[in-house]
């Protein structure tokens, strides 16, 4: 077994995923663990070249660090985007070589420019000649035709060659024209040793895993032989996973000294906040006040849910640290959802990654079947009292249960990392995804 040392910050990454990793679950992630990198969605070179640029890039700093996945085949789109992406703050800008989507290929990116590795290479020297920030590429270890180490070695070199130092390899090849995105995550064979493999061939690449891993013990296993692993499916599905990720991937026991992103509360509010003096989210450490964590409250920008990166209001409401319990985390994301309902923000976007927070404990359905009406609401009351009551029934015991450390397996001895990977299935399916 080759014991790496990572020279990237980055131990830990979420995975690109259309229509999960949107900025309301990368906020609640980053109330989860400050140091896992966090990845958008795959945003095209399209979409931003022709449509709402401001919209698809805004973010919340909290976010960070961060990195803007893209999604195109023209070198110098690509170069222009990832100029946007650096100017607006994000941490690295990654090229999608890994979707085997039908609309994809008929666009000519993603996998299948793992036949181009020319291309691919120029593509990164173009971005790479614009930007600063790290470029990178995310990919297969092969697509179909393409299937062997050696060709996987071949593409990983010539784009290497062009500046690209990090690269994260999803451990099966992409099957092209035969299978759909979903089934192209699940049907061809994971072949860890390929990516173990480059590793040792290319020591002075990053090299990051990617492909069924759902815990982080199995993280940390492949961490043995890698510099870096991604997490896809499982992060969305169980986000509470991420509350071990500081401490047992990073060796972060909760210094902010050291912490690579800073969502400073603000110190004045602007008006009154209604107290969570009553009700179940009264006890425990967040009862006082959790919306005096809100900084928005005091936020004079704008109430413009489409208001830019510079002036988001959403940049760091009550996230300044990780939240300790599901009460806390509730009570952070209910701040949060306050006030992007109060910018005219759709509230179910903000709920959806919420659905699975107490999966396992007493009283999850009931909770999924409360939050599921809520989203559904076409016309909500105010967010607060809302929340509220989505939560009422749920114990103390189940509220105040830690979300890492020793305690966190205790409730009912449900809040163990699962290793079914169709659960919940009801997560894991959508027609529209892309790879
Ligand atoms: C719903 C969904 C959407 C995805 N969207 C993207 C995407 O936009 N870009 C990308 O590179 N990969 C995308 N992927 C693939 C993941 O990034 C990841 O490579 C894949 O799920 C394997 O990792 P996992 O087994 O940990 O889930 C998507 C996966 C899922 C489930």
């Amino acid at each position: 077994m080759t014991t790496t040392r990572s020279r990237s910050p980055y131990r830990l990454s979420v995975a690109p995923m259309m229509e999960r990793t949107d900025r309301h679950y990368r906020y609640m992630a980053r109330l989860l663990t400050r140091r896992t990198l966090l990845y958008t969605e795959m945003v095209t070179t399209w979409a931003l070249l022709h449509g709402d640029r401001r919209r698809l890039l805004d973010y919340s700093e909290c976010e960070r660090p961060l990195a803007l996945q893209l999604g195109g085949d023209n070198p110098d789109d690509l170069a222009q985007c990832a100029v946007w992406a650096e100017e607006l703050g994000y941490d690295e800008v990654n090229l999608n070589v890994g979707c085997p989507s039908e609309r994809v290929i008929s666009g000519r990116f993603g996998a299948c420019l793992m036949a181009e590795p020319v291309r691919v290479a120029a593509i990164v020297a173009a971005m790479r000649a614009r930007v600063r920030i790290p470029v990178t590429v995310k990919h297969r270890i092969g697509i179909n035709g393409l299937e062997s180490y050696e060709d996987l070695a071949n593409f990983v070199r010539v784009v290497a060659e062009a500046g690209c130092a990090r690269f994260t390899v999803h451990a099966r090849i992409a099957i092209l024209g035969g299978l759909s995105p979903a089934e192209n995550r699940e049907i061809p064979p994971l072949r860890y040793e390929d990516v173990y493999r480059l590793k040792s061939d290319f020591p002075a690449l990053e090299i990051e895993l990617n492909g069924g891993v759902r815990s982080l013990d199995s993280a940390l296993s492949h961490l043995q032989h890698v510099d870096a692993v991604m997490i896809g499916r499982a992060a969305y599905e169980r986000p509470i996973l991420l509350a071990s990720a500081d401490a047992l991937i990073f060796h972060d026991r909760g210094s902010s000294s050291d912490a690579p992103i800073s969502c400073e509360p603000r110190s004045t509010m602007s008006g009154p906040t209604e107290p969570m003096s009553s009700g179940p989210m009264s006890s425990g450490p967040m009862s006082s006040d959790p919306m005096s964590n809100d900084p928005m409250s005091n936020d004079p920008v704008s109430h413009d849910p489409t208001s830019s990166h510079e002036s988001s209001p959403t940049a760091a409401a009550g996230a300044s640290e990780p939240a300790g319990t599901r009460r806390e985390l509730f009570a952070q994301m209910m701040a949060y959802a306050d006030a992007w309902d109060a910018r005219g923000g759709r509230l179910a976007p903000v709920l959806k990654p919420m659905l699975t927070l107490f999966d396992g404990m007493p009283g999850a359905r009931r909770y999924r079947r409360n939050l599921g009406e809520l989203m559904a609401a076409r016309v909500g009351g105010p967010v607060v009292p809302s929340m509220r009551a989505v939560v009422e029934h749920l114990s103390p015991d189940v509220l105040d249960s830690p979300l890492f450390g020793p305690g966190a397996q205790v409730v009912g001895g449900a809040f163990r990392q699962r290793e079914d990977p169709h659960y919940p299935s009801s997560l894991t399916r959508s027609s529209k995804s892309v790879d």
